[in-house]
């Protein structure tokens, strides 16, 4: 990234540190949900009293705890908004086409995504500093993601070491925006290898900052005690709101196939929305590709993540493993997104919302609650294995 980064506003206080981490163990482990919807409601989806009963009821909640320039750099996107609109009403347009006379009995949505089986078939997409939501940051979300064997992944641009998040004991891939030095990305690469990483998500839709219009009218920049975790401090531009320079300043293919040549780890493909470049990713060595329009933040008006799956899904061909992010706020958007040939999708804004909600339990209550949603959704649709979630399951599909 040139003068701008994806996520990264300037810091308010570069003097500030990072709170350190105090890493606890994580705290049990769930076994992946089965049988019927009513027992994974039973198992962990427990909301009480006032607490959110879906994830679209985290966003007024955090939005009413936290300063407000924070809250709208967490919720805003790109220009008018119109892609972050139609990341959510794209899923809303779809109708299902719901299978009856099928058994519940040996339901299960257990994927397998890079050599590992995930019990649901969601994880955390990358973000950066967490810690405006939590003073616990990452670490407070990666261990519920411990607690529910769920994949975390540490953005470039995080406020938690990449170090403090794997003592959380959570599986976990770090996701890379190239710096403009080479020797500085292989050391990041090579810490996340040395930390137990599992994949690098090297994003490339970002190469220079989508416009904020909210944050330009809050003039965000950082609070005091928060800061990036991974990345030199003196790499920020003082008192610029986004300033950074030392982000290489453009993402090209090259640069896929110099970070598949640097890392023995798989190398996910994010910002996909294009069949042929999901083709040329693969072709150049990625291991998997993530269609997303990175939540509306970058160029607004792109097309809807969920609208642009079935092309990139016919083009890849069973190839490689598709992730999906953008929109997803539902169980059903979850069996959509694998009827039109994800493996598995991505949680964006929820998880920063209930973190801010809630710290590391109101994190647990958005995977309990869209896990239960996941099965409620397989039960009702005649679906027992994602295998079966095929594109007849969809109008149109
Ligand atoms: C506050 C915020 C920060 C983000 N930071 C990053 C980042 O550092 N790196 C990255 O690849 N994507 C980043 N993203 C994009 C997410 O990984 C994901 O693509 C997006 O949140 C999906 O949209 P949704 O949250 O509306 O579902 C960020 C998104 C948000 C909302």
């Amino acid at each position: 990234m040139s003068s701008a980064s994806g996520d990264v506003p300037g810091q308010r206080d570069p003097a500030s540190a990072t709170p350190s981490a105090s890493a606890k163990p994580p705290a049990g482990s769930h076994a992946p949900t089965g049988g019927a919807s009513f027992d994974a409601w039973e198992q962990g989806a427990k909301p009480s009293g006032s607490d959110p009963i879906r994830l679209a009821d985290f966003e007024a909640l955090a939005l009413a705890k936290m300063p407000p320039e924070l809250g709208a750099y967490y919720s805003g996107a790109a220009n008018d908004e119109v892609t972050l609109a139609d990341n959510i009403a794209a899923f809303g347009r779809r109708r299902f086409l719901p299978r009856i006379g099928v058994g519940v009995e040996g339901r299960g949505t257990s994927v397998e995504v890079l050599g590992r089986r995930w019990p649901t078939p969601f994880m955390v997409a990358p973000m950066s500093l967490h810690r405006l939501a939590d003073p616990e940051g990452e670490v407070a979300v990666a261990r519920a993601c411990a607690a529910r064997n769920l994949v975390f992944s540490l953005s470039t641009v995080g406020s938690s070491t990449i170090e403090d998040v794997a003592s959380t004991g959570a599986a976990r891939w770090f996701q890379l925006y190239l710096l403009d030095d080479p020797g500085r990305n292989r050391e990041l690469l090579a810490r996340a290898e040395a930390a137990g990483y599992e994949a690098i998500i090297l994003t490339m839709d970002a190469p220079i900052l989508g416009r904020r219009e909210r944050d330009i009218r809050t003039g965000f920049s950082l609070p005091s005690g928060v800061g990036y975790a991974n990345i030199r401090r003196g790499a920020i531009k003082r008192g610029d709101t986004y300033g950074d320079d030392a982000f290489k300043p453009e993402n090209t293919w090259d640069d896929l196939a110099w970070v598949v040549g640097a890392t023995r780890l798989p190398v996910v493909v994010k910002g996909v929305l294009r069949a042929d470049d999901a083709v040329h990713a693969l072709d150049l060595g990625g291991a998997a590709v993530n269609v997303s329009n990175h939540g509306g933040r970058q160029l607004d008006q792109s097309i809807a993540a969920i609208d642009a799956l079935p092309a990139v899904a016919d083009a890849v061909a069973g190839r490689a493993p598709i992730l999906l992010d953008s929109g997803i706020r539902r169980g059903t958007d979850v069996l959509i997104a694998l009827a039109l040939g994800a493996r598995a999708v991505m949680l964006g804004r929820p998880v920063l919302w209930s973190l801010a909600w809630g710290g590391e339990r109101g994190v647990g209550l958005a995977f309990d609650l869209l896990t239960a949603e996941v099965n409620l959704a397989f039960d009702l649709a005649g679906v027992r294995s994602p295998a079966e979630a095929s594109r007849d399951l969809l109008v149109g599909g």
